[in-house]
């Protein structure tokens, strides 16, 4: 039975949400397992010819700005989502155009395909070289002050590319978002985005190039962007918000119009500090492909305003700790390593946690080998490992069954531990004062 957490006095809204969503997603597993939809009070048909193999794969995948959930666990089908989303994928043709314009080999992100999938990228190449200037642009959520290391992969690929590309940074921090979302006050929910703030600050932005703005502080003294914002609401109907997000009739209306505003920094003059007014720069947001969606509402309104269409560029999700059917979620601490874990909690969650791909016992794993495809530990190597040769002999090493789970796991934590030790040393040194620079809207230092 589903136990909904929450008392008899009502649960908060939080915990509702929590419960419908798992609900929901209960829903989704009973469907991937007996192949049809949950009906309350009627039990599954035919089981056993469902459990055959009948059930549709395309069904397995579900992926909303919300909500990542697949049954397999080498993670979601992302060709599929590909063609299904509508975008393209970033193949090795791209890749090496991509190095070719920058004179330098492109980050471990796109080499192992982690950043996969894009729309117009080339156009940005095309811009880039015929000297013509371009901007990024990127985005936090901040529900709690809880970042784990699966919320910096967007910003250590962003600040890549801000260093490659030299070119101006826009982050959003989407408090308002969270306050209509959750169960929080719209005070806490800028005070978390003032923390949230240090740790990106603290993957090493140039302050000189970025400017990080809260929607709570920033949209109500920007002309330029309330224009924008209302420019999307008057060319996106009701109608398209519920087919592209799934809203409902009871959803309350800061949730419906609040696409608008996560489509305003895709254009220039959102920031007329910075762009001089410009009006038709081209944006490029790097994001996880659950994003897509207020983007393609982006794309598709921008033409009708005026506007050139934002490029993207998407990345897979960063598995939670038990394997890659969901991705790591702040709300449960096991299925985390957050950025203020120990050295110690760092070593425990990952013995402890991280699903593994190896086998029962020490002599089948030596005579059969463990599963890369499935390891939470490998895929992690995948992500924050620089060097690609180790990595290469990692898996053949443990396909082959030469090296064991734990030695695998042993790689990784002495990965973590440093990276996530220099991470907590950076972030010290952000002070109130460092995060109100970034904070500031200002010109940078580009000229427009
Ligand atoms: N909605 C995103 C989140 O909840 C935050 C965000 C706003 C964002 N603008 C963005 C993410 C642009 C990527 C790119 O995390």
């Amino acid at each position: 039975m589903v136990q909904l957490r929450g008392s008899a006095t009502g649960g908060s809204l939080d915990e509702i949400d929590a419960a419908v969503r798992m609900l929901l997603s209960l829903k989704l597993s009973y469907k991937t397992t007996t192949g049809q939809d949950y009906q309350a009070g009627l039990p599954p048909t035919d089981l056993a010819l469902i459990n055959n193999g009948t059930t549709k794969e395309e069904d397995e995948d579900f992926v909303d700005p919300w909500t990542v959930q697949t049954s397999n666990a080498k993670g979601v089908d992302y060709d599929k989502l590909i063609v299904r989303f509508g975008s393209t994928k970033i193949d090795t043709d791209l890749i090496n155009r991509i190095e070719r314009a920058i004179g330098q080999k492109p980050h471990r992100f796109l080499r192992r395909g982690i950043f996969f999938s894009h729309r117009d990228m080339d156009q940005i190449l095309h811009a880039y070289e015929n000297k013509k200037s371009f901007y990024l642009y990127t985005g936090r959520g901040p529900s709690s002050q809880a970042m784990h290391v699966g919320h910096l992969i967007p910003f250590i690929f962003t600040k890549w590319l801000q260093e490659v590309f030299d070119v101006p940074l826009v982050i959003q921090l989407t408090d308002d978002e969270k306050y209509l979302w959750k169960d929080l006050t719209t005070e806490k929910a800028y005070e978390y985005a003032k923390e949230n703030a240090k740790d990106i600050i603290a993957c090493g932005f140039d302050v000189n190039k970025t400017f990080i703005f809260s929607d709570l502080d920033y949209l109500g003294s920007s002309m330029g962007f309330y224009r924008n914002i209302v420019k999307v609401q008057k060319h996106v109907t009701f109608n398209q918000v519920k087919g592209i997000f799934g809203f409902t009739d009871s959803d309350c209306i800061g949730k419906i119009s609040f696409p608008a505003i996560q489509a305003a920094p895709s254009f220039s003059s959102s920031f007329p500090q910075i762009f001089n007014g410009k009006e038709n720069l081209q944006c490029l947001i790097p994001c996880a492909i659950d994003q897509d969606p207020y983007f393609r509402m982006t794309r598709d309104v921008a033409p009708r305003i005026g506007y050139p269409k934002p490029a993207l560029l998407h990345s897979v999700f960063f598995p939670a700790l038990q394997g890659a059917q969901t991705k790591m979620s702040a709300s449960d601490p096991n299925s985390s390593i957050f950025l203020t874990d120990t050295p110690k909690q760092i070593k425990t969650k990952i013995n402890k946690h991280a699903f593994s791909g190896g086998r029962d016992t020490i002599e089948e794993h030596r005579k059969y080998g463990g599963n890369c495809d499935v390891d939470v530990s490998f895929m992690y190597l995948t992500f924050f490992l620089e060097d690609d040769d180790r990595l290469e002999q990692l898996k053949q090493a443990y396909t082959s069954g030469e090296l064991l789970t734990g030695e695998l796991k042993k790689v990784l934590i002495e990965t973590l531990q440093p990276m996530i030790a220099a991470h907590q040393e950076r972030r010290k040194q952000v002070t109130d004062e460092v995060v109100k620079q970034f904070m500031t809207p200002r010109k940078l230092a580009f000229e427009f």
